[in-house]
């Protein structure tokens, strides 16, 4: 079988700079070396509570923003993940086999669980990873690009195809994870120590890729820095200054050390204010982009019904062989 990819991004907000760096800039480059299928995974979002008009506008958001990066519809399969039920079936045939003890183990879970203790949790929460296993597996994907923070539900995918593999038959390959070396893991603007994300955006620690130029600079200008100066780049020792310097890697194309040529005997002044030209160039084409698929409803909406079409054809192949094999229903 020739090798398929897989990936998904949750609507639980419009991405910021982080997804796209940590995981759908690789995306466009990969569409050209495997068949490809990029789901909006509504399924995974409601883990927490979401608001439900808000919910299927990020959905559209997160559409939009897949062609606005490049991804070609012609070449990529973009579907919403609840519109295929296939992985809702398939998330409750491998959680028969999937250990609890092997779920207590997900750091995401045990991040997520924190505030309110694993005792509230949803159960939708802590089945999340073997949703995941499903949405890869339902098409015998192997190449499976994410960013860092996946890789535990990655390794889980893995441990579940190989059990049915054993236990039932040989049908699904072993997937691999595609992970970068350099951005693996975005991090705050504010708080170099946790990676950047939705929920700490209230302080500017987040750019979205819809920020305005001017929002963009006055985010960069104020980021956090280290206390030793000097554009070098120590993730141990200065964390915050890597974490630009890594932005920058992404935005120009320009290598690490490269960069630390570039600004040599100069302040983190002067290199804020190339790193804020550099996103604010590098992002001014994909919001142009996503306001025109935003405002174009019904071609987005051309292009997740066939999406849909094509994933299902897809996915009702895997769960007839799942079927069979695990013996249920009739032949
Ligand atoms: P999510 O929005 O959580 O569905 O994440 C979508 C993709 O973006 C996944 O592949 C994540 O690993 C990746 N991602 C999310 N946040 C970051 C970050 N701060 N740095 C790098 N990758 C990220
Ligand atoms: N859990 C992933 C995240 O939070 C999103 C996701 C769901 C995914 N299903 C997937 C990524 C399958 C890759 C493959 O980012």
């Amino acid at each position: 079988m020739k090798p398929l990819l897989f990936s998904g991004v949750k609507p639980t907000s419009t991405p910021h700079l982080g997804n796209y760096i940590g995981a759908l800039a690789q995306w466009t480059k990969l569409q050209h070396d495997y068949p490809c299928l990029f789901s909006i995974v509504d399924l995974h979002a409601i883990t927490v509570p979401q608001d439900p008009v808000e919910l299927r506008e990020h959905t559209l958001a997160i559409a939009a923003t897949y062609l606005a990066i490049g991804i070609d519809p012609a070449r990529a399969t973009l579907f919403v993940q609840s519109e295929v039920p296939e992985h809702a079936e398939l998330s409750w045939l491998l959680g028969t086999i999937t250990k609890l003890g092997e779920l207590e183990r997900m750091t995401q879970f045990k991040d997520k669980s924190q505030k309110e203790g694993a005792e509230r949790a949803g159960l939708g929460l802590f089945a999340y990873p073997v949703l995941m296993a499903a949405d890869i597996l339902l098409y015998r994907s192997t190449v499976v690009p994410v960013g860092d923070d996946q890789m535990q539900h990655l390794e889980l995918t893995r441990l579940i195809a190989r059990r049915f593999n054993e236990r039932f038959g040989d049908l699904f390959p072993i997937p691999q994870a595609l992970v970068q070396k350099v951005g693996a893991r975005v991090m705050s603007l504010q708080h170099p120590d946790r990676k950047m994300s939705k929920s700490d955006a209230t302080d500017g620690g987040t750019i979205w890729l819809t920020d305005s130029a001017d929002v963009i600079r006055k985010k960069i200008m104020r980021a956090v820095t280290d206390t030793e100066g000097g554009i070098t780049y120590d993730a141990e020792r200065k964390p915050a200054v890597a974490n630009l310097m890594e932005m920058y890697h992404h935005m120009t194309g320009m290598h690490l050390d490269a960069i630390e040529r570039e600004f040599s005997g100069k302040g983190y002044g002067d290199f804020k204010k190339a790193l804020a030209e550099a996103v604010v160039a590098h992002l001014a084409p994909i919001s142009q982009k996503l306001a025109v698929y935003q405002n174009d409803r019904g071609e987005l909406q051309r292009i997740l019904d066939a999406g849909r079409d094509h994933a299902r054809a897809l996915a009702a192949d895997t769960i007839s062989r799942v079927r069979s094999l695990m013996g249920i229903g009739r032949a």
